[in-house]
Formats: structure tokens, C-alpha cells, sequence
């Protein structure tokens, strides 16, 4: 996905967005630290978001920089800089901090990637 023209909502308010409770993944399918995104269409609804994973925690965001509501990757699920200390944004190479998706460099400095909430249970990474 690599499109920056305006789509159809991906909030995770939205009806594609998988419902609390559903299983993503498991744990273990994501390197540490690593990152995955999911994209689900329903109709004309549609998902995007992904999960990072450091230690035992992982983190969810929806796929759209808060700087021109790009996705953030090029690529199938390369969400994070190679050393994977932090998200990358690949439209102008805005910077946000694994934990709290803050931007901490590039030009939507101070702002925050938009939270999607999920958990760890077991070992299963599920939507909360
Ligand atoms: S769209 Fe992400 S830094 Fe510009």
C-alpha cells in the first residue's frame, strides 16, 4: 500500500476494524522488536493498522502519519528504522517513539501516531 491519496476512513472506530478480543497474532510471529500491519476491508470499509512489538509489550497504531496521512511503510510490515528503536514514517522520514507513537523527528514533530488498542494474552497479541 503505497498510495497517498485520501481512502476510505481507516479509523479504528470503523467498521472494518477487527472487534476486542480478536486474535492478530501470535507473540511469537513478530520479531522482537518487530512490527506488523493488518489491513481489513469490509465492504467499503477499510482497517489499517499495525503492531509493534518490544520485550513482551506491544503497541498498536492505526496506519496514517499524523504529518500528511500517509501509511507509513513501503513495504509489507517495515514499520521501524533497521535498528528497530524506532517507527518510521517512509513519506519524509518522520521519527515516533516505539511506547506512545510521539514524533520525535521530522516534520510532524510533537505529534502522535493515532492509538489502536491491543494486548497481549498468552501469546496471542489480540485487538482490546
Ligand atoms: S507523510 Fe509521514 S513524514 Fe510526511
Amino acid at each position: 500500500m503505497t498510495s497517498g491519496a485520501p481512502g476510505p476512513s481507516v479509523a479504528p472506530e470503523g467498521s472494518a476494524a477487527p472487534k476486542p478480543g480478536a486474535r492478530l497474532c501470535a507473540l511469537s510471529d513478530l520479531a522482537d522488536p518487530g512490527a506488523k500491519g493488518f489491513e481489513v476491508r469490509d465492504g467499503e470499509a477499510r482497517f489499517s493498522g499495525f503492531v509493534v512489538r518490544r520485550g513482551d509489550q506491544v503497541f498498536g497504531y492505526i496506519d496514517r502519519c499524523p504529518h500528511a496521512g500517509w501509511p507509513l511503510a513501503l513495504e509489507p510490515d517495515r514499520y521501524l528504522t533497521r535498528a528497530g528503536d524506532y517507527i518510521l514514517c517512509s513519506g519524509h522520514a518522520a521519527l515516533f517513539r516505539l511506547e506512545d507513537g510521539v514524533c520525535v523527528g521530522g516534520p510532524c514533530a510533537g505529534r502522535r501516531l493515532t492509538p489502536w488498542p491491543v494486548a497481549v494474552a498468552g501469546d496471542e497479541v489480540i485487538a482490546a
